[in-house]
């Protein structure tokens, strides 16, 4: 009888272990393009949380600009290339294997998020996205980017249920009250082009700060 194939938005660990297995990395190494262009805003010491950070490229980045990082990921498969990535590169990340659904997330802990793509369930998201903005110190920084529904047909990867997706009122519903929006924008662009990733994608790029008070 044929295997039921594993579902992301069930078992993110063994859907993700699938595609990372092999040298390439699927994501390439070089930073997600939004993070980096808000580098202006992170600085040396700060501490960071990437919820969802794969094969390491974006840790390894920050850590290699002096930040404190720490990475959450399903994937097994995953962590072990960032670990590679980290050790090729010379810094020290810490990186944790978890679902992040029933992770015990610490409160006012980081000065700085990044979530890069990250979809869960729509059952999970506002829970998920309200936990993680509560790791926050009043003030620090959210850098978060996704792809929208207009994404499917439109490019490669990225959920094919638009209920994983971001929209704007999804996004706002779910930080409501938490965060501060400093730009919100929605856009087609061209994802820089890895082994198996990249190209044209409609996407959502959010900036936001904790609420201080
Ligand atoms: C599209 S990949 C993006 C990886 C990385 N952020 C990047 O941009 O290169 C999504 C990642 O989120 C992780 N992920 C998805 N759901 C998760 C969950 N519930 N708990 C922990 N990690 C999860 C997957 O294992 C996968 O590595």
């Amino acid at each position: 009888m044929a295997k039921d194939p594993v579902h992301p938005r069930d078992r993110p660990g063994e859907f993700w272990d699938e595609r990372y297995v092999g040298e390439d990395y699927v994501f390439g190494q070089e930073p997600n393009v939004w993070m980096a262009a808000n580098a202006d805003l992170f600085t040396p010491g700060m501490t960071a949380l990437l919820p969802g950070d794969g094969e390491g490229r974006n840790g390894v980045w920050l850590a290699e600009r002096g930040l404190h990082v720490t990475t959450i990921d399903a994937s097994p498969v995953g962590v072990e290339k960032a670990r590679q990535l980290a050790a090729t590169r010379g810094v020290e990340i810490d990186i944790q294997v978890a679902d992040l659904r029933d992770w015990d997330a610490p409160v006012g802990a980081y000065d700085l998020v990044v979530l890069a793509f990250l979809h869960v369930g729509p059952d999970d998201r506002a829970t998920l996205h309200r936990k993680i903005a509560h790791t926050l110190k009043p003030g620090g920084l959210l850098i978060l980017e996704g792809f929208t529904p207009d994404h499917l047909g439109h490019g490669k990867g990225g959920p094919k249920d638009t209920r994983m997706m971001f929209t704007e009122d999804r996004l706002r519903d779910d930080f409501a009250d938490l965060l501060d929006i400093d730009n919100l924008e929605i856009l087609k662009t061209e994802l820089p082009a890895s082994e198996r990733h990249g190209g044209p994608a409609a996407v959502i790029r959010l900036r936001a700060r904790r609420k201080i008070g």
